[in-house]
């Protein structure tokens, strides 16, 4: 069984995702990081973000190992923990320039696939129910108010000690920016898939989208 949960960042999807995998035992897999992983790997090797051929060579070789533990997703690009590293903004930029490149999605895309024919996975990003997996057996699209988002975002970013001095405006400025360029790119834009439940989060805590999911997939069940 196959769950799709796409949406923008600041969505709540990563961490609705992760808990609603946690609560039918079923994997957790964050394919942003993927992507976010490739940006990494393909500045540490100079490589410049915008050379399909150069990033994609690096995405066919990099070992991308996500690991789910009590401290939460640890994520390892040949060997090394590069967690605390993913999130800063060179990185959310680097991994929205090279998630453009159709190159480096088919080679995310294969990998994604996978990943996923192992079973039981709840897999989160911006293509899944569309791309990677059309077929899936349920898909959810999380969706909200952009400035909820950037706040959502600024909270995280403030508790990983990450901000670098950005205040709430310009971070609602870069989630609304990126979402513009994750929408209006050519392949894979984000969208919801036809078939995929919406959910506004904007004024919905984290409990609350996770069981609306859970209803969805396990009917009658009664989570809280
Ligand atoms: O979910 P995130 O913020 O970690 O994603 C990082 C970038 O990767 C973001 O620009 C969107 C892109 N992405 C994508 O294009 N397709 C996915 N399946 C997941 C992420």
């Amino acid at each position: 069984m196959i769950i799709a949960i796409d949406g923008p960042a600041g969505s709540g999807k990563s961490t609705v995702a992760k808990i609603v995998a946690d609560k039918l035992n079923f994997r957790y897999i964050d394919t942003g990081s993927m992507y976010r992983s490739v940006a990494w790997k393909s500045l540490q090797k100079n490589a410049a973000l915008k050379d399909e051929d150069a990033v994609a060579d690096i995405a066919s070789k990099v070992k991308i190992e996500l690991i789910y533990g009590k401290k939460g997703q640890l994520v390892f690009v040949d060997g090394e923990n590069i967690t605390d590293q993913l999130k800063v903004e060179e990185i959310s930029r680097g991994a929205a320039i090279v998630a453009a490149q159709p190159m480096i999605r088919e080679i995310m895309t294969i990998k994604q696939r996978k990943l996923g024919l192992e079973g039981k996975v709840v897999m989160d990003g911006r293509d899944i129910g569309t791309v990677v997996f059309p077929k899936a057996d349920k898909k959810f699209f999380l969706d909200a108010d952009p400035k909820e988002r950037g706040r959502r975002r600024f909270i995280e970013l403030k508790e990983k000690k990450q901000i670098n001095n950005a205040d709430l405006p310009t971070i609602i400025e870069q989630v609304v920016q990126r979402d513009h360029e994750d929408r209006s790119r050519k392949i894979a834009p984000l969208k919801q898939a036809k078939d995929a439940m919406l959910i506004d989060t904007t004024h919905l805590s984290i409990d609350q989208v996770v069981e609306e999911i859970i209803k969805v997939i396990v009917p009658g069940s009664q989570t809280f």
